[in-house]
């Protein structure tokens, strides 16, 4: 891979070792690229995992979040702030849903779901989510993502939770007993390896969680904020949950996580029972006003016609290697079958100045951003041809 390595990270680094980093580092972006410190240009199909949807630089968003940071960067939600009710009142608007918590990430927005739904459920405490799922890392969150790997020596987990196959209505309906109150599902599960919800799935579960009383919560942290073509994946399936948390693509990369909820649910939440020293910062919030300004319906077509667009090229390609292509929108997941690693894809496509991830057992993920080209979706299509092209050569 001809990338630059960091000649600091050639020594011990300082950082603690969470992540396994790719030997690049960039040095600015604008719109669907990102260029590294050695003046490579790369077409970014990842946006740092589903969040800079409106690309690098966006003129608009830098103007707000610029407008801002000359008035001031923090107050704390101990006043009142009209940009955060002008972008809950968006919120609700685009949801269907009531009232609005701001938080600072994904994992915070669920952790904020859970403590409001057992509020409400009282005794019926139990939470029920399902397995591949992924939710966040903070113990909540963590507990509610049913994958062993993520709990290796971290137990043990908080109790109340329990876990069913996704797309397996059968599944569910079994594991309801009188203790659980809450079923939580990613409407599409994206780090499990964008795993697209069965014909009827979602409804059915929304059925299910009527019939017994259930609060449904949709995380929607990577497939909200317009991903699909829509404002919320659920919106695709004519499914109203009482709870979606949103985070990764509303501010167009500032920490900014949200929990929308029903009056149900809000009448129940007084002062005191939640609260973050920097949720909703004026900074990311002005962030979030603009892309809602940005994501109006004209936006959420054309999503969802480049979805289609990419969706195809990519199914015309014809290879043994491709097991399936999958997903909405602009969440398009590739799953390879055990002859090659998905992992080896990503770094392939680095190598040639694309910049992607894996998610789940063995799926290429593309989360290109909103304002991708035809012409940007051609570059990708030819490079990913060429490199199964290549493997084809290869295994000969
Ligand atoms: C569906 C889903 N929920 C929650 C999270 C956690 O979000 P964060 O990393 O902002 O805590 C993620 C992150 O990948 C996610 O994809």
């Amino acid at each position: 891979m001809s990338t630059t390595v960091n000649s600091a990270l050639e020594v011990k680094s300082a950082l603690l070792n969470t992540y396994n980093r790719f030997p690049v580092q960039f040095s600015h972006g604008s719109k669907s690229y990102l260029y590294d410190t050695d003046g490579n240009k790369y077409l970014d199909f990842l946006c740092g995992i589903a969040v800079t949807g409106f690309g690098h630089n966006h003129p608009q968003i830098k103007k707000e979040v610029e407008n801002q940071i000359e008035s001031f960067w923090h107050v704390s939600n101990l006043f009142e702030s009209s940009e955060q009710e002008v972008l809950a009142e968006k919120l609700i608007k685009a949801s269907g849903l009531d009232e609005v918590f701001f938080c600072n990430s994904g994992t915070e927005a669920n952790e904020a779901a859970i403590k409001f739904a057992r509020k409400v459920q009282g005794e019926r405490s139990t939470v029920i989510s399902a397995i591949g799922a992924f939710h966040g890392r903070t113990y909540g969150s963590l507990t509610a993502s049913a994958q062993s790997k993520l709990w290796e020596g971290f137990k043990p987990l908080l109790p109340g939770f329990k876990y069913v196959e996704f797309n397996n209505i059968e599944s569910l309906e079994n594991s309801i007993t009188p203790d659980v109150g809450t079923v939580i599902l990613e409407p599409i599960q994206g780090e499990g390896g964008i795993i697209v919800p069965s014909n009827g799935y979602l409804k059915e579960v929304e059925e299910i969680c009527e019939n017994h009383d259930l609060l449904l919560i949709f995380d929607e942290i990577q497939t909200g904020m317009g991903r699909t073509g829509k404002h919320f994946a659920s919106q695709w399936f004519d499914v109203s949950p009482d709870i979606i948390t949103v985070a990764k693509g509303i501010a167009n990369g500032l920490p900014l996580g949200a929990v929308l909820c029903s009056d149900t649910v809000g009448k129940k939440i007084k002062p005191g029972d939640h609260g973050s020293t920097f949720g909703g910062n004026p900074v990311s919030i002005a962030a979030a006003n603009a892309v809602m300004n940005l994501l109006d319906e004209t936006t959420l077509s054309q999503i969802h016609s480049k979805g289609k667009i990419l969706q195809q090229k990519l199914k015309g390609i014809n290879s043994p290697f491709i097991k399936e292509i999958r997903g909405m929108g602009l969440m398009i997941g590739i799953e390879f079958t055990e002859d090659i690693k998905a992992a080896d894809i990503v770094k392939s496509l680095l190598s040639k100045k694309i910049i992607t991830c894996p998610a789940g057992k063995n799926t290429l993920r593309l989360l290109p951003p909103f304002i991708i080209t035809e012409k940007e979706i051609d570059l990708f299509e030819k490079t990913f041809r060429g490199i199964i092209e290549d493997l084809h050569l290869k295994s000969e």
